[in-house]
């Protein structure tokens, strides 16, 4: 009888390459606290946020700590210029100071310049809307750069245009909400020339190096019935105007793709036109803000838009109390991302939303996206048992195999992890 042939498994850990880079993200806005100029302000404040104006050197130790080798944060305009055209030099300080300790703890920095806020003043004339914002953005960008700029390596732009737009004028939940097409489409365009001119300035001051991108956000679609042309046709133009519209109209001007991932939808038809169903939690598990736990739609993405430039992950995270799923989805998603690579995607880093707890945006500060728990009675930063998960994946550069194994097995990822930190 012939012999059946041996079965092979590879039981090694699924590694990452090397120099990848491995971080977190947060924004300004949502974490420094005490940004009485910004716009948010009038609307919903986040008040001290995390106060991490004042405890930065806390947050840095803390990554480190946890093996990150890189950071992505932003600066706050209406800081560093509270009104028009004036800056202030204190603040510029502050960031210096924060960034070069960042330097000093060795961390590859990923700057970002505008993330959601604006300065009152801007906000005042107008906002993005107003033409004249991407004159007063670049005038910013181009006062920025040469104070900070010897202690950032990445840059991005803008962050999230059409979430801002989205949120503005379709769902109207942030600051300045209005009804308004031409608005809309004036703000994004705006938004598009912006980080042109942001470019443009990066690469006449730093010719060399430095690479530039900007965070879009990005989903993935899919038709819940696979042959209606209808919902095809949904997915197809979503696919378009959410993932790649943005990238057609400032072509030429990115160094790198820089993607924030959240979102899987898929189209069913229900009446005339295919709407949007994100209900299938029976099946799928999902955060606390409802969003779908969907890792291979991470995949999705990154083929979709793998081009011959290099795609950092400048944002994927989840908003959850109950920690273990956060395990359970840095693996899978971390699964994801090093097939795309074993696919030949270009990916060259992942930073995890968020590093710490903050104020997300409307919703406040109930959505704990955070590797790190914040107490806001006391500031007091507490690391989750996700926050060590991560730690030991970026240690091997790779998800180790009894990490990956327990996906699905519904085993608790926090116990074994304990067991293998007390080996
Ligand atoms: C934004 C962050 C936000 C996160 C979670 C992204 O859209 O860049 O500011 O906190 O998603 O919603």
């Amino acid at each position: 009888m012939p012999q059946e042939p041996e079965e092979k498994h590879d039981h090694g850990p699924l590694n990452f390459p090397t120099g990848f880079l491995w971080g977190a993200a947060t924004s300004a806005y949502q974490v420094e606290g005490g940004n009485i100029h910004a716009d948010w302000e009038d609307f919903k404040s986040a008040g001290q946020a995390s106060d991490q104006y004042n405890l930065y050197e806390q947050d840095f130790d803390l990554a480190k700590s946890l093996n990150h080798n890189s950071h992505r944060l932003s600066i706050e305009w209406s800081r560093i210029e509270p009104s028009e055209g004036e800056f202030d030099q204190k603040e510029i300080e502050h960031y210096v100071k924060l960034l070069k300790y960042l330097k000093k703890l060795n961390f590859t920095v990923m700057l970002t310049l505008w993330h959601v806020t604006l300065p009152k003043w801007v906000a005042d004339k107008g906002g993005w809307e107003n033409g004249q914002t991407v004159k007063y953005f670049e005038r910013f960008v181009k006062k920025i750069i040469p104070e900070i700029g010897e202690f950032v390596d990445l840059w991005i732009t803008v962050n999230e245009p059409g979430v801002y737009v989205y949120e503005t004028y379709i769902v109207r939940a942030w600051p300045h909400a209005k009804k308004s097409l031409l608005g809309q489409i004036k703000t994004l365009l705006n938004l598009a020339s912006a980080h042109k001119k942001a470019y443009k300035a990066l690469h006449q001051i730093y010719p060399a190096g430095k690479p530039v991108g900007m965070a879009n956000n990005v989903m993935s679609f899919e038709a819940f019935h696979k042959h209606s042309l209808t919902e095809q046709l949904a997915v197809t133009l979503n696919d378009i105007f959410i993932n790649h519209l943005f990238y057609f109209l400032t072509k030429g001007t990115h160094d790198f793709l820089g993607i924030n991932y959240y979102f899987h939808v898929r189209f069913k038809h229900q009446g005339l036109i295919p709407e949007p169903v994100n209900k299938l939690q029976q099946i799928h598990e999902i955060s606390d803000l409802g969003w779908e736990v969907y890792p291979e739609g991470l995949f999705d993405v990154l083929a979709d838009l793998s081009d011959d430039i290099p795609i950092y992950i400048t944002e994927c995270g989840i908003a959850t109390t109950n920690d273990d799923r956060r395990n359970r989805f840095l693996i899978a998603y971390l699964q994801e991302v090093s097939r795309a690579i074993k696919a030949g995607v270009n990916v060259r880093g992942f930073f995890y939303w968020s590093l710490i707890d903050n104020f997300e945006w409307h919703l406040g500060f109930d959505p704990r996206f955070g590797l790190v728990e914040v107490d806001y009675d006391t500031f007091k930063r507490t690391p989750r048992n996700s926050a060590q998960v991560y730690s030991e994946i970026i240690k091997r550069n790779g998800i180790p195999h009894d990490l990956l194994k327990l996906l699905g097995h519904g085993i608790r990822v926090k116990d074994v992890l304990k067991e293998k930190i007390e080996e």
